[in-house]
């Protein structure tokens, strides 16, 4: 019998696991500079948060979540995205309560959505997301922003489309809503189920339909902009003003409404314009959520952030053929001649590895030239070459392999020697 691994997932080996790396460490290091902290959550929670702070109306929540029973009969959740989590546990850890807000927070790990696998489109996939919970300042949906591209720019991606909106507060959602309903209503029966129901549920939603994407009603639909009261024009236009300031371009598509509930004011998506990026260009999806940790429990607290994919960014990496940094060299392979040589190699392997070096030795009693052969596909800096011989005179030969030049070091000091070197 053997085994495949489930659709929509993927296993990432050594060679390919150092992208990862690298890039999970870049979002790291632009993290702490912006001072955003690390929160690790579980990655199964009780259904009814996501039914809750997600949104009933979703995708997500009707069709995508992988949802089952626990042995106790409860309804738990593999988590299909981080905000919710995170707000959850900004209420049920009263982080509010810290003296220094906003509470800025960030997350790396694996979500679950039962989606049809496709390029781009993982049912286990890695997000990288932050959220700034605790202000209501444009300035920090612009640093939210401006943190997103920064990552990208970093990893050197050029194609890239910023695309930003408004939904506005309450109020304007509000008003939007009802000139929606007015607009569809005479007509639903035309669109597909789903739509029916968004229709009372969230109607904004319809909006986003892939279904009934050429419907003539789609375009004709009031736009959000013409609902934002005088507020959330002016935080609109900040929010704006403070990109502008950082020289992030950017494009007002007031046809962007994201595919979660609890949006309002400020959403944006960063798309890659690369050739050949293929079908799904969003590379990464946020916004603000004012009333999502009321909605769970918690006090109002304002919040604003954004998530993307490991999987898409490195997507968007190849499509631009861009190579990441990544250096797999390592400092010392020692190489052995006989078998007291050999024996003396594993005590003097645990010593260079306890001293920092990247060491490493033959485990399948190779040759010497075979060895060597090792010894150049690890790309080692140094090469020890210790003999019977030479371990009687206790001294071992140490290659530089750049230059090709080889001297002999005793072996108490071949370690020190390496080190002043390297
Ligand atoms: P989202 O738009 O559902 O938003 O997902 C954000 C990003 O996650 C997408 O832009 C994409 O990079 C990645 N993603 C989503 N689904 C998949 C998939 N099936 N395969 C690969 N990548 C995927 C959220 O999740 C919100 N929680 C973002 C947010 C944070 N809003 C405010 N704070």
């Amino acid at each position: 019998m053997s085994f495949q691994i489930p659709r929509g997932t993927q296993d990432i080996l050594p060679g390919e696991v150092e992208k990862w790396q690298f890039v999970e460490n870049t979002a790291r290091d632009l993290c702490n500079r912006y001072q955003y902290k690390e929160i690790r959550t579980p990655i199964f929670e009780h259904t009814e948060l996501f039914a809750r702070g997600v949104g009933e109306s979703t995708d997500i929540v009707q069709k995508e979540m992988y949802t089952f029973l626990d042995r106790k009969g409860r309804s738990i959740t593999l988590r299909p995205e981080g905000t919710a989590s995170t707000v959850r546990s900004f209420v049920e850890k009263k982080l509010y309560a810290n003296p220094s807000q906003p509470t800025k927070l960030y997350y790396i790990g694996p979500m679950f959505r039962y989606e049809r696998p496709q390029t781009g489109r993982f049912r286990q996939f890695v997000q990288f997301g932050v959220e700034a919970l605790g202000s209501n300042d444009p300035a920090i949906d612009a640093e939210v922003i401006s943190l997103a591209m920064n990552l990208y720019q970093t990893l050197g991606l050029k194609s890239l489309k910023l695309v930003i909106n408004s939904l506005g507060d309450a109020e304007s959602r509000k008003a939007h809503r009802e000139a929606l309903i007015a607009h569809f209503e005479p007509r639903i029966e035309e669109f597909c189920s789903d739509c029916q129901t968004r229709l009372k549920q969230n109607p904004l939603r319809i909006l986003d339909c892939k279904k009934d994407r050429d419907h003539e009603l789609m375009e004709t639909a009031p736009s959000i902009l013409e609902f934002l009261n005088d507020d959330s024009k002016k935080y609109f236009q900040k929010v704006q003003d403070y990109l502008g300031a950082n020289g992030i371009s950017f494009e007002v598509d007031p046809g962007l409404v994201r595919g979660l509930d609890y949006y309002n004011h400020t959403a944006f998506e960063i798309m890659s314009n690369a050739e050949g990026f293929g079908a799904i260009t969003t590379l990464c999806g946020g916004g603000r959520y004012n009333g999502l940790a009321q909605d769970i429990g918690g006090p109002e607290t304002p919040g604003i952030g954004f998530a993307l994919s490991i999987e898409r960014l490195l997507a968007a990496l190849e499509a631009e053929k861009i190579e990441l940094p990544i250096t797999s060299s390592i400092d010392c392979y020692v190489v052995t001649m006989g078998d007291q040589a050999k024996d003396r190699a594993v005590s003097l392997l645990y010593e260079m590895r306890n001293a920092g070096l990247i060491a490493e030795k033959d485990y399948e009693d190779k040759k010497m030239k075979a060895q060597f052969k090792s010894a150049d596909r690890h790309q080692a800096k140094y090469v020890a070459v210790l003999g019977d011989d030479e371990l009687e005179r206790n001294v071992i030969a140490v290659k530089n392999m750049e230059t090709g030049t080889q001297e002999e070091v005793s072996i108490e000091e071949v370690i020190s020697y390496l080190t002043s070197k390297l």
